[in-house]
């Protein structure tokens, strides 16, 4: 059978620098290991611990960064269905995935780009790191993904994103120079999957790994071009194959030498390869990190590059450093100011929005985007979606979006409900809330909160009860 003939190449292949445990994880149960990362923008690692473990989850903090928690496999399904799932209050990322975002680390204010985002784990990521000061261009040329994506960032709360669709082969000459960092997180042989998919060895061949290999350094090329000279680069792969990792690296440096530099990253146990079938990689190389699959990760693979853009490559076209007409605006402060006062007036956010938030799109649909994030001329680049959505207009008044209660229901001092702990798992679930006893505006939504967190929206029905107001993919994911 073809798959039983990849497994054994596949095994040949990456013998000599396979842990020997490896072929025998097949059967093993860390294979179920998961971790979750920290939503630090809504809660503080040891809150998010003490509330997990009174909730009976069993969770235990990593000792190397204090924003991850492993999670015991028993209930991790459970903790997905969760309201604390619900509030965006943590991410299930494993542990090697949470590395090239800390690697690329980039600086309060920053312009960043990901190039391949979705669904966002590293976005989200770079989001939180910065307490969303910054603006961040997510991506991805999967429009499915480019979903995945947009329900992540609603729902941890990412209010400095901006979502884009090209194939990313084509950003550096659209944006070239337009950013300050660049996160190449690349489309892979995702190797690292050979021993939790089932079916992985059915689909795996070396002509796959090349064709990978070589849209790699395409993409490689264009993350250079769009980062600024003096920017950084951080490129990753999650598989084994050697063609992905150093030998792509070693392909740039071959190609690009005088427009660029690698940096060390500083990690430990460092399992970069210096050779591979005969062919010796440099000491420059060295300066890249992969990461084996061993128990202690769950079997994660992955490798990660760190570049420095010293000098700006030469033009493509002259008309690269056009700017697009956007077709998203600003509303004008009037309007904003407008929107903003009926939100305090209602809610009594006691915020001064505009401060800190700018509101893009019109009177009848906005987004809302952190300030330090708003610009919306990317060289030739079109957003696809602009930032959080805010609300919009309809005949029963201003409504809210679900996104924005998820994120700021926590600061209303008016029109909001604290529900009980059963209430809170039905209500997660799309149920209605009975609204018998509460004192209820009728036609103003209400923000539901348990525990002081949002979970949402609710609007007074006649008879009654408090609709739900749960978009379906965020019900989807709690039943
Ligand atoms: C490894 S995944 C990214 C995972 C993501 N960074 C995260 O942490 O959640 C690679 C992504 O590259 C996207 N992709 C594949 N080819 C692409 C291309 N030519 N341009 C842009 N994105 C591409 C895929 O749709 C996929 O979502």
């Amino acid at each position: 059978m073809q798959s039983n003939t990849n497994y054994a190449l596949f095994f040949e292949r990456y013998h000599d620098f396979l842990p020997t445990d490896f072929v025998s994880g097949l059967t093993h149960k860390h294979l179920e290991h998961k971790t979750l990362r920290v939503n630090t923008s809504k809660i503080s690692p040891p809150d998010l611990l003490t509330l997990l473990t009174q909730a009976g989850f069993e969770i235990c903090p990593d000792e190397q960064y204090p924003a991850l928690f492993h999670v015991n496999s028993h209930c991790s399904n459970l903790l997905a269905k969760s309201w604390q799932a619900r509030a965006g209050l943590f991410y299930f990322q494993s542990k090697a995935s949470y590395l090239p975002a800390q690697i690329l680390s980039p600086l309060i204010g920053e312009t960043v780009l990901d190039l391949a985002a979705a669904p966002g784990s590293k976005t989200t990521q770079l989001s939180q790191l910065r307490q969303e000061k910054g603006l961040i261009i997510a991506n991805d040329i999967n429009p499915k993904r480019r979903a995945a994506l947009a329900f992540n960032l609603e729902q941890q709360g990412c209010a400095n994103v901006q979502i884009s669709g090209y194939d990313g082969r084509q950003i550096g000459n659209l944006a070239a120079e337009c950013f300050d960092r660049v996160l190449l997180d690349a489309p892979c042989s995702l190797e690292t999957y050979a021993l939790k998919k089932k079916d992985f060895f059915k689909y795996w061949s070396l002509a796959k790994v090349q064709q990978m290999a070589n849209l790699q350094r395409q993409l490689l090329v264009s993350a250079l071009k769009a980062c600024k000279k003096g920017g950084t680069i951080v490129y990753s792969t999650c598989t084994l194959a050697p063609e992905e990792n150093e030998i792509n690296i070693k392909w740039l440096l071959d190609n690009y030498a005088d427009f660029l530099e690698l940096e060390p990253i500083n990690q430990t146990q460092n399992q970069v390869l210096s050779e591979f079938q005969g062919q010796r990689f440099s000491k420059q190389i060295q300066n890249c990190y992969r990461i084996l699959p061993d128990k202690s990760n769950g079997y994660e693979a992955f490798f990660i590059a760190k570049i420095r853009k010293t000098k700006s490559l030469p033009p493509h076209n002259p008309q690269q450093n056009q700017s697009a007409s956007t077709k998203y605006k600003h509303l004008s402060k009037k309007d904003q100011q407008s929107l903003f006062d009926q939100l305090n007036i209602v809610y009594q956010f006691d915020l001064d929005w505009q401060t800190d938030f700018a509101l893009i799109g019109d009177y009848t649909k906005s987004w809302l985007i952190c300030k330090s994030s708003s610009d919306l001329e990317h060289g030739q680049l079109q957003i696809e979606r602009p930032a959080l959505p805010f609300g919009r207009q309809t005949q029963k008044g201003y409504r809210l979006s679900f996104p924005f209660c998820l994120k700021f229901g926590h600061l209303a001092k008016a029109n909001y409900l604290e529900i009980d702990q059963k209430q809170a798992l039905d209500f997660c679930q799309g149920k209605n809330i009975p609204a018998a006893s509460l004192a209820v505006n009728p036609g103003i939504q209400q923000i539901i909160r348990h525990q002081g967190f949002a979970l949402g929206r609710a609007i007074l029905l006649n008879d009654g009860t408090l609709k739900n107001q749960t978009p379906p993919a965020f019900v989807r994911q709690s039943l």
